[in-house]
């Protein structure tokens, strides 16, 4: 167990955010596939607390299932009113109970680590930073600053001019002209002394701009109390962005995906242009894996090594094995394998698996389909509830018909079959290894093994039609000069 493992993380998510004008409670709003405070929670995670509590108020039933569903590990604080960030930590103390009151717990930790819901941008890394300059100065709190181009709303972090001390924290609503004009602000994320911290929370008033109980006050009544009081100044101001309105929300998820792809480029991965490239924190690649312009990968999705996918190509928690060239396409769940090819415009739904070398075409649309090593579907198909073997190919035009209009029913075709174009496959149907079928057709039995399976109508020419039927026309001469030059040849 790591000597700066926290007893607690408490993070704050209480709030309404009514900046972001939504019905959706601010902290829920996702930027690369995780909500906001599903990164707080996630960069909270790599310090390993004894404890990890999130305070919810606003939308709480909302908040409390999400929170159970990304993390069963955290704990709860319910604040009913936003009475202040302050009030909310006493809230978290409160819920955490027992373990309080002590300065330290079994562990040896005792430190409690603050932070914003709304600040997706942190990494574990500073968070585990601030942690260590904390225990390293033995501060009874230590306090994440940040120097930003515009500190407008941020908390004003005031230094003793002599000693370059951290004397208070003082609310921008509550600055006065020359503090407004300070540049290093409070990030919102603290690492605390628990037991000083719960003492001092006693201890905060009301009497602000905004009638709460504020966190940052604590600072001072530490200081004041001859407690250490320290500031580690963070190197990328921008980590600390806390997340108003939707603006900032565009901003942080740009500034996250730019990160994400700085990672997979400076692994091995070639993106042609990363700034229409968009990936979740989710996604992985394989080594020399290529994405081309206008790609979204999303959720669990994987690139392995030496694949090609892009342009113009949305992939969700989708597998590309192994050299695959997937281009101008739309997948939802779909596994596809070694060296296979999709597209360009395909889409391939749940449950669709092609197997090594196989080939989902152009204007192809596959779901719940399984394509065998070397199976190729290359034109204007659609392919659903079927099981294709090795090695066969499917002619164009086709459609495997799954839907009676109350139930899905299932198509197998075996390997080394080749079927002819324009083809419906009208399930449930089986057509055999190394059969064939006629282009046209209307396959509604099985085809045994090695049979030429036809289902059309037979062909009849009526002849002299179009002079009947039509005197007169540009057909109708065109046919006549057909036959007399065949005449004059014959
Ligand atoms: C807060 C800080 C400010 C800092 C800024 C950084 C205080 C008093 N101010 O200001 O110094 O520069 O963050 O972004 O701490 N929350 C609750 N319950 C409450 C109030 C807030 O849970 O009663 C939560 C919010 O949901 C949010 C976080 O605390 O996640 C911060 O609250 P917010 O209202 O955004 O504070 P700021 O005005 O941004
Ligand atoms: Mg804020």
């Amino acid at each position: 167990m790591s000597a700066n493992r926290p007893a607690a993380v408490v993070v704050l998510a209480a709030g309404e955010g009514t900046r972001m004008k939504s019905a959706t409670p601010k902290v829920l709003h996702e930027i690369c596939g995780r909500s906001l405070v599903g990164h707080v929670v996630a960069a909270s995670r790599e310090l390993d607390p004894e404890h990890l509590v999130v305070v919810v108020g606003h939308a709480r039933e909302q908040v409390t299932a999400h929170l159970a569903d990304i993390d069963a590990g955290v704990r709860t604080a319910v604040q009913y009113e936003q009475n202040g960030t302050g009030h909310a930590v006493r809230m978290a103390l409160q819920e955490l109970g027992g373990s309080w009151g002590s300065p330290r717990t079994e562990s040896g930790g005792g430190t409690v680590v603050v932070v914003c819901g709304d600040t997706p941008l942190l990494t574990g890394e500073t968070l585990s930073a601030l942690v260590a300059t904390h225990g390293a100065d033995g501060n009874a709190v230590t306090v994440l600053t940040a120097e930003v181009p515009d500190s407008t709303g941020y908390g004003r972090i005031v230094r003793d001019a002599e000693t370059g001390a951290v004397t208070a924290i003082v609310e921008h609503k509550d600055a006065t002209g020359e503090q407004r004009a300070i540049r290093e602000i409070n990030s919102g994320v603290f690492a605390f002394d628990g037991a000083l911290l719960a003492d001092a929370l006693g201890k905060v008033r009301t009497d602000n701009s905004q009638g709460e109980e504020y966190l940052t006050d604590v600072l001072g009544i530490l200081r004041e109390a001859g407690h250490r009081v320290g500031a580690s100044v963070g190197s990328d101001h921008r980590q600390i962005l806390g997340i108003n309105n939707r603006v900032q929300l565009a901003e942080a998820r740009a500034l996250l995906n730019a990160r994400l792809l700085e990672r997979a480029m400076l692994a091995g991965v070639t993106v042609v242009d990363p700034a229409s490239t968009f990936v979740d924190v989710t996604v992985t690649f394989g080594q020399d894996a290529l994405v081309h312009p206008g790609t979204q990968l999303l959720g669990a999705t994987h690139v392995a090594e030496g694949a090609e996918v892009g342009p113009n190509t949305r992939l969700k928690d989708t597998q590309v094995g192994p050299g695959a060239r997937v281009d101008n396409t739309v997948a939802d769940s779909a596994v596809i394998g070694e060296s296979a090819s999709v597209g360009p415009y395909a889409y391939l739904r749940p449950g669709t698996n092609l197997g090594l070398k196989a080939k989902a075409g152009t204007y192809v649309e596959m779901k719940n389909a399984t394509i065998g090593e070397g199976t190729k579907v290359p034109h204007l198909s659609y392919v659903g509830d079927a099981t294709i073997g090795e090695y066969s190919n499917i002619g164009a035009a086709s459609v495997f018909v799954n839907y009676d209009g109350e139930h899905k029913h299932h198509t197998t075709v075996g390997s080394h079959c080749k079927t002819g174009s324009d083809n419906m496959f009208v399930a449930p149907v089986t057509i055999g290894d190394g059969a064939y079928t006629a282009a046209g057709s209307v396959i509604t039995k099985d085809v045994p093994p090695g049979a030429l399976a036809v289902a059309r109508g037979q062909q009849r020419n009526i002849e002299g039609w179009v002079a009947r039927k039509r005197p007169g026309s540009a057909a109708a001469s065109a046919a006549q000069s057909a036959a007399r030059e065949g005449s004059a040849e014959g």
